[in-house]
Order: structure tokens, then sequence, then C-alpha cells
């Protein structure tokens, strides 16, 4: 299976999500895709996709919501699973957040969609992000809560319809 993770991430823990999922695709060829990168990407070539964004005051990064809406026929067309990144604690804001951050139509379409945690990193946040999560979140110590269980049950549903 030739299979992509496209991603965008504004600190990295996205990036490293998708990194542990490659990880666990031991039966997959895995191709990384930035969309800070490479803006473009030509996803013709792919089997399956796996598309990962965080989240941030309750929506997708725009430039994943730009490469949904430029790529929905072709991304339709393929074995498509999604993720998010996020710290929102509330489960059921979790599968909110997680239904509104990609076109509905695909998010219906995906073999699997997982609120994959996240992580609050400080030392790599601008001063309003600071404020803003130290009167939100009430801490201002980096904090790692990425659910390692949530990706497993992703990668089992991606390898029980996929592979
Ligand atoms: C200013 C700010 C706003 C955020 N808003 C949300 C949010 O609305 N929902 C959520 O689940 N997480 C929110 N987060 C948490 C991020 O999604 C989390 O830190 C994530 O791991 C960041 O991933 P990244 O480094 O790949 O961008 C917010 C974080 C910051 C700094």
């Amino acid at each position: 299976m030739n299979t992509a993770i496209i991603y965008t991430s504004k600190h990295g823990t996205t990036a490293k999500v998708a990194q542990m999922i490659a990880e666990r695709l031991t039966d997959s060829q895995v191709s990384f895709i930035d969309l800070k990168k490479d803006k473009h990407p030509d996803i013709h070539s792919f089997d399956g996709i796996i598309l990962g964004t965080s989240m941030y005051a309750g929506a997708s990064l725009e430039i994943m919501q730009r490469f949904c809406k430029k790529n929905f026929e072709t991304l339709k067309q393929k074995r498509l699973a999604l993720f998010v990144c996020g710290m929102e604690p509330d489960i059921i804001k979790q599968q909110k957040e997680l239904a509104k951050a990609y076109p509905q139509e695909l998010y219906e379409y995906a073999v699997s969609a997982c609120f994959a945690g996240g992580e609050f990193q400080f030392e790599k946040m601008n001063f309003f992000e600071r404020a803003i999560i130290k009167r939100i979140a009430k801490t201002d110590k980096s904090v790692s809560a990425i659910k390692s269980d949530e990706i497993d049950k992703l990668i089992m549903e991606i390898i029980n319809s996929w592979i």
C-alpha cells in the first residue's frame, strides 16, 4: 500500500503524531507531505491518504482546509483516514472539533477519524498564544497528552479496511 500522511503543524505535535502513525503502519510504504513546505502536492499516485491537522480556536489550520477544498474530488477516490491534534479536554467537544475539522463529506467518507490529543509547548508559543493558554487551560507548564490508544484504534481501522 502506497500511503501518504499529509499534515500541517504549527509547533510540531501533528508532525510527531504523523511519525507515530507511520511507525505503526509497518506493511505500508509511507511518504510524508508537510503542507507548509509542499503547498500543492500531486497526490494521484497514492492509494491511501491520511490527513492530519492541529486545532486552533476550534478550527483546523487554514492550509489544510484549503488543501481539502482543492483536492476534494481526488480525496474521495482514495482510501482515506483523518486525525486532528488538540488539547480540548471534553470528549464530546473533541468529537465536534474532529467532525468540523474536515469537509463533512470527507469526514463521513473516511474509514477512520481520530482525535489524537496534543501538547502545549510553551517554549514554542508566541506571546499571545502563551497568554491565551495560561488563561484558558490555567497552566503555564508544557504538557504532552498525545492519545496513544486512539492512534492505535486509527491504525487498526486502517489496517482492517485498507491493507
Ligand atoms: C492559541 C491556542 C489555541 C488552541 N485552541 C485549541 C482548540 O480550540 N481546540 C483544541 O482542541 N486545541 C487547541 N489548542 C491546542 C493545540 O491544538 C495543541 O497544542 C496541538 O498539539 C498543537 O499541534 P501543532 O504543534 O501540530 O500545531 C490551542 C493551542 C493554542 C496555543
